[in-house]
């Protein structure tokens, strides 16, 4: 299939990398569905101001969305007319590159899949899928990821991409440890919901007691810049297997019911546990308050 993309806005920068997942997953949409070669979909990216303008022209709906798609006719196949130049032109998918962005961020998962979920979706809809009724829309949804996966766009790929840099983001964290007394040093690195990182190092002290572990400086650094909902925990030291959090910085992560705490090693060995695995029976508010 022939994609035809034009970037018309100026706003959201397009490298190639994302118009090449683009065509990769709009064209793993095609090779799915049998489409011929010859066929072509037009794809074009603007800004909010342009797709409220089409939105309104097309859909008398004035507001700004995410995707707007064309379908040429409405069995897909382009028009019946023999010697048609656009003979084989399935329609044009608009896309705003702001809201996908926005949306990318607000999702967690960035603008890259947004963009490409959003001209594989785009597409879907042009062959005549739909998501009105539930047993339609996880059909959508798997031919979604299907084309995503194609692109390494697909959550899987994203979790395995996004551990790995919180695991970075640690060992970075790792090498500012402050540990002149103990002389072991500790990284960690924590992701908010809206796929920020920050990250922390033990830092010791003469008063001993002082000291504060790598997880609660992680932790601590998320509240001070505004991270509320933490998702991912990562944390690591020069340990045999993975490293086993404190007693404290446990009693920390319940505090924020982090869902995943990912430990490991330098050797690469991994454990996953929830706050609840690391610290059963926690002192929380919410239960205090049932008392
Ligand atoms: N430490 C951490 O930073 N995290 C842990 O999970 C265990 C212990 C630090 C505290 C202290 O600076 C050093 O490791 C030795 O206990």
């Amino acid at each position: 299939m022939f994609i035809n993309l034009e970037n018309n806005q100026k706003k959201i920068v397009l490298d190639t990398g994302i118009k090449e997942c683009i065509k990769g997953g709009l064209s793993t949409v095609a090779k799915l569905h049998g489409i011929k070669d010859t066929a072509e979909v037009g794809i074009t990216i603007v800004d909010d101001k342009k797709i409220r303008e089409l939105n309104k022209k097309y859909r008398h709906i004035d507001r700004i969305t995410d995707v707007l798609s064309f379908a040429l006719n409405e069995d897909g196949g382009g028009p019946d007319i023999p010697d048609c130049p656009e003979k084989d032109l399935l329609g044009d998918i608009v896309i705003s590159a702001e809201t996908a962005k926005r949306q990318g961020e607000e999702f967690g998962h960035g603008f890259e899949r947004e963009v490409v979920y959003l001209a594989v979706h785009g597409l879907l809809h042009i062959l005549g899928f739909n998501h009105e009724k539930a047993a339609e829309k996880k059909i959508m949804r798997a031919k979604e990821e299907e084309a995503l996966r194609a692109v390494k766009l697909s959550e899987e790929y994203l979790e395995k991409d996004m551990e790995k840099k919180l695991l970075k983001a640690a060992l970075a964290a790792k090498k500012n440890a402050y540990a002149p007394y103990s002389g072991f040093k500790v990284g960690a690195a924590v992701m908010s919901c809206s796929g920020r990182i920050f990250s922390g190092c033990n830092v010791e002290n003469a008063s001993y007691g002082l000291s504060c572990c790598a997880e609660r400086n992680a932790i601590f650094s998320a509240m001070a810049n505004g991270g509320k909902v933490l998702e991912v925990l990562c944390v690591v030291a020069d340990t045999k297997g993975p490293v086993e959090p404190c007693g404290a910085c446990r009693q920390v992560i319940a505090e924020f019911k982090i869902p995943r705490i990912i430990l490991s090693n330098l050797k690469g060995d991994t454990r996953e546990f929830t706050w609840e695995e690391l610290l059963p029976f926690a002192f929380t508010l919410d239960r205090s308050e049932q008392d």
